[in-house]
């Protein structure tokens, strides 16, 4: 039975690679939000998914819930139709985000609409946040809502061990990420059901 007094929390998974490293960081993002409380937690890994490049010739913000997805999308239409927040967990390649984060993303249009998102990004020096920058200016066109908190680890290859960040602050940090994001999805759950947002 769905739990009414949570919010659907949905952790993507961005990279796709052979040998990456982005199912350790979103394993303990989704540690983090089932044991903050406010959240029922689904991880979508993007692996796991059919995103093929080439898309039908209507734009999704036009199409509808006809849209003509490939059947290995469903699963991850459905996960981010039932979403009420998003942490993308987004690696950074070359100063931007992964091409297989931009299919997801533009495959599905309704479906981000009115929903907070929070980015958890790794990568060297700038630690992912030129790829959490790019994904704030796209989403923003979809009519999400872009959370101020969020977590950016640098070198994650020194920063990380056993599965976890080696900085201690790093829960602290998620902590608020996660309150800002229950905060948003609360008020924008609420608003949706109130009226269409006016896309
Ligand atoms: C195609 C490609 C481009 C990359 N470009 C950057 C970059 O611009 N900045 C950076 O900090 N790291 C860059 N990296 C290193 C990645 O941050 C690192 O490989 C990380 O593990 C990738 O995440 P993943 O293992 O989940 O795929 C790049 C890696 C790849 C594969």
């Amino acid at each position: 039975m769905e739990n009414v007094s949570k919010h659907r929390l949905v952790v993507i998974v961005g990279s796709v690679r052979e040998g990456r490293f982005g199912p350790v960081v979103a394993s303990w993002v989704a540690e983090q939000a089932r044991s903050h409380g406010g959240f029922e937690v689904e991880v979508v890994d993007l692996a796991d998914v059919d995103l093929p490049l080439e898309l039908p010739a209507m734009p999704p913000k036009f199409a509808g819930d006809g849209y003509p997805r490939p059947a290995g999308m469903a699963p991850l239409t459905a996960a981010l139709d039932r979403a009420d927040a998003f942490v993308v967990v987004t690696p950074e390649y070359n100063h931007s985000y992964p091409a297989s984060l931009k299919a997801a993303i533009d495959w599905h249009f309704t479906q981000w609409t009115a929903k907070p998102v929070a980015f958890v990004s790794y990568g060297g020096g700038a630690g992912g946040r030129h790829a959490a920058q790019h994904l704030e200016n796209v989403l923003s066109e979809l009519n999400a809502v872009t959370v101020g908190a969020g977590l950016a680890f640098v070198n994650y290859f020194t920063g990380w061990q056993d599965g976890r960040p080696v900085s201690e602050d790093s829960a602290g940090y998620a902590k608020t990420m996660l309150d800002q994001l229950v905060w948003w999805a609360g008020a924008l759950r609420a608003a949706r059901r109130a009226a269409p947002y006016p896309a």
